[in-house]
């Protein structure tokens, strides 16, 4: 009887995709519980890649059941070319083992039309959203002119909702889409989605209480949380293990373990504040040496030393238990590195995250500086073997997040991880 939920603990991007494919292998059902197709998890097996956007990262195990919960917004059609692209690589993707909400918000056309023209009208202001429609899904939902999976059997309920929506008042006259052609569309891909289509809360209560390993699945990390982050430059949905309970439909005490998932450094997509930033060679070197290009969008990633304040800010709001560092290798032959344990503002110290965002892209970084290892740890299995300096400084993230480090990432593979026990 066991929940797990898998969280970022930055500004997503943590490497969260091999992580679940790592913990799915022991695991019944991986079930995502928010965001959509903006997410990008990166799965190596062997010499294949796999770029997941939607489907969750436990796919690749044909006995693993994957869940996408009522809390995701689903784009069908992405949904449909991951399936087919898997499906022609040779993985089994079928009704058995991908299940899929019945109350799972819908995003259209007109959605990733409206993300456009949104951020087209902000200028400087603009979010940087990936532009797929997110953040006006959710809105959608919250403001309960929706359109839900279970929606698409119905061409009146489809057309009912769109008229809700009221597109002709949203979106300018040049922006606006084919109708007829939009709600055929919807029809077929409801359809085609039918035999997936679950009631996700009564599959995920009846698998835990048969005793079955259940991994949550968290998009995105807990700075671009609607609640917990750095508002409003983050996305629509909650991130956060509590955003697990509400996006499957579970209760809180049902929950054993979170597993927050941190980066050796820091990135950042899109706009909005980033205290460790690092506009100089430092930060150029982490991009070029950690491939830091979006999955989803390709966007070269913002780079900065680790902040262990935005560490113990995760902490905190998602009651983490244990934590895994990821992409160690690319500190490798650094001389110095840094880690950021308070903020100084105006003269004052602070060792929280400050709510008012003003507030917080004011903040300056007060360094600790740690010596680094010239050795290529991406090899190394066994966590005495990596180098002192190595060790000294995951030791010292731990201590500053007050939460033991029980795994350690030195390469995209499945094998460059090393257990500690
Ligand atoms: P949206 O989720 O597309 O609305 O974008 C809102 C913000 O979240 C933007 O700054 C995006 O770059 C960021 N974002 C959304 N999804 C991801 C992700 O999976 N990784 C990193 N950043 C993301």
């Amino acid at each position: 009887m066991t929940i797990h939920v898998v969280v970022g603990t930055q500004w997503g991007d943590e490497g969260k995709g091999k992580i679940t494919d790592l913990l799915a292998k022991e695991a019944d059902f991986v079930v995502r519980y928010q965001g959509g197709n903006n997410a990008g998890h990166t799965v190596v097996v062997g010499e294949d890649t796999f770029k997941l956007h939607l489907i969750p990262s436990g796919i690749l195990y044909p006995n693993t059941v994957c869940v996408i919960g009522g809390g995701v917004v689903i784009d069908l059609e992405v949904l449909f070319k991951e399936i087919d692209e898997l499906q022609q690589r040779g993985i089994k993707v079928g009704y058995e083992n991908l299940k899929v909400a019945k109350t799972a918000h819908v995003i259209t056309p007109y959605h990733r039309l409206l993300d456009g023209q949104q951020e087209e009208k902000r200028k400087e202001e603009r979010i940087g959203t990936t532009g797929r429609g997110i953040g006006p899904t959710y809105a959608d939902k919250i403001a309960r002119t929706g359109l839900r999976v279970m929606d698409l059997l119905n061409a009146e309920w489809i057309m009912g909702r769109l008229k809700a929506q009221r597109w002709e008042e949203r979106l300018t006259a040049e922006k606006q889409p084919d109708h007829k052609q939009v709600v055929a569309d919807l029809l077929a891909l409801g359809q085609r989605v039918a035999p997936h289509l679950v009631d996700v809360s009564q599959l995920i209560f009846r698998a835990h209480h048969k005793g079955k390993m259940i991994l949550f699945e968290g998009a995105q990390g807990t700075m671009l949380d609607v609640d917990h982050g750095t508002y409003p430059y983050v996305t629509s949905s909650n991130p956060i293990s509590g955003g697990a309970c509400a996006g499957v439909g579970i209760g809180p005490n049902q929950i054993s373990e979170v597993i927050g998932v941190a980066k050796a450094y820091v990135t950042r997509v899109g706009e909005g504040p980033f205290p460790t930033e690092l506009k100089n060679d430092t930060g150029n070197l982490l991009r070029e040496r950690g491939a830091e290009y979006g999955t989803t969008t390709g966007r070269p990633r913002r780079c900065g030393w680790f902040d262990a304040v935005v560490l113990r800010h995760a902490v905190r709001v998602n009651g983490i238990t244990e934590l895994v560092i990821t992409k160690l290798d690319v500190l490798d032959g650094m001389a110095e590195l840094k880690v950021c344990n308070r903020y100084l503002h105006k003269g004052q110290v602070t060792d929280e995250v400050p709510a008012e965002l003003p507030v917080f892209a004011e903040c300056e970084p007060v360094y600790d500086s740690m010596p680094g290892w010239n050795e290529d740890t991406s090899g190394i299995l066994d966590y005495d073997e990596l180098p002192l300096n190595a060790r000294r400084y995951i030791n010292r993230i731990s201590e500053m997040a007050g939460v033991k480090v029980t795994l350690v990432s030195t390469g995209s593979r499945r094998r460059q991880t090393i257990k500690i026990i």
